[in-house]
């Protein structure tokens, strides 16, 4: 009976936290992160991202948000995620995934360099790393950064170097109007309860001070799932658990990066 009990509380949680989310589809939030006060004024957006996939199992609601207000995002991947050799394979399904998330691939760049290839111990040259967002941000006009914190997520090194560079960016060329946001990690517990993160994530976005967090609901999960899917080398049973009850499927917090 007990088991019963906690087997029905979590089963009503998760629908009221699905409801939150489809409730947030379908009256969307006026004014949200990137229209303060409701502006209309479009921004270029550059999503800055360490492997091919990052976008679809961590940045979705995100980059969901972004293109349904007609926001223009690129995609700047620093790797072709080459860990096992499957480089090219996954450069490919890098394209897919950001069709699928209305990302127009002429707008999505993979890098290859020696300096920044996928892999645990390999670490990323930090200022490289700056010159080439500052680049990116100058051929595309881009006035919003946003790229992992500095745990990443899952404390990969390379999430983390990729958080160090556009710091490194933010001071090397502090003389641009440019914002930055990086993506809030949540403790291990918080990473795994899907859809109930939103009542986590949004009472610590209104606690923030000043606006600095911001919490952004998925108003489009099913589209999050089938553009992780486009990643067919990846798409292994264990990935589709992670994508289903992962929260960053759901929710993104995003912390503003002070200069
Ligand atoms: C990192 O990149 C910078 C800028 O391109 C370069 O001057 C520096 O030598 C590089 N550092 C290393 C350790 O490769």
């Amino acid at each position: 009976m007990e088991w019963f009990m906690i087997f029905a509380s979590v089963a009503v949680l998760w629908l009221a936290s699905i409801c939150k989310i489809l409730h947030a589809s379908f009256y969307p939030y006026r004014s949200s992160v990137f229209n303060k006060d409701g502006s209309l004024q479009k921004r270029n957006v550059l999503l800055v991202i360490a492997h091919p996939d990052d976008e679809s199992m961590f940045f979705s609601p995100t980059i969901n948000q972004l293109t349904s207000r007609g926001h223009n995002v690129h995609i700047l991947c620093m790797s072709t995620g080459n860990a096992d050799g499957m480089g090219n394979v996954r450069k490919e399904e890098l394209y897919r995934a950001s069709a699928t998330l209305k990302v127009p691939i002429q707008q999505v760049t993979v890098m290859d360099h020696p300096d920044f290839q996928d892999g645990f111990g390999k670490v990323w040259n930090t200022s490289l790393l700056a010159k080439i967002v500052e680049k990116k941000v100058n051929e595309n006009e881009i006035d919003t950064i946003v790229t992992f914190d500095n745990y990443g997520v899952s404390g990969h090194c390379n999430h983390r170097d990729v958080n160090h560079g556009v710091r490194r960016y933010m001071v090397d060329f502090s003389h641009r109007e440019i914002e930055a946001w990086e993506l809030v990690s949540t403790n291990i517990i918080r990473k795994y309860i899907g859809p109930t993160d939103i009542w986590f994530s949004s009472w610590s976005a209104r606690n923030s001070l000043n606006g600095q967090m911001h919490c952004l609901l998925n108003e489009n999960p099913h589209r999050s799932y089938a553009a992780m899917s486009q990643h067919q080398s990846q798409w292994v049973w264990f990935r589709k658990l992670f994508v289903s009850f992962s929260s960053y499927t759901y929710v993104n917090t995003l912390r503003k990066i002070n200069k």
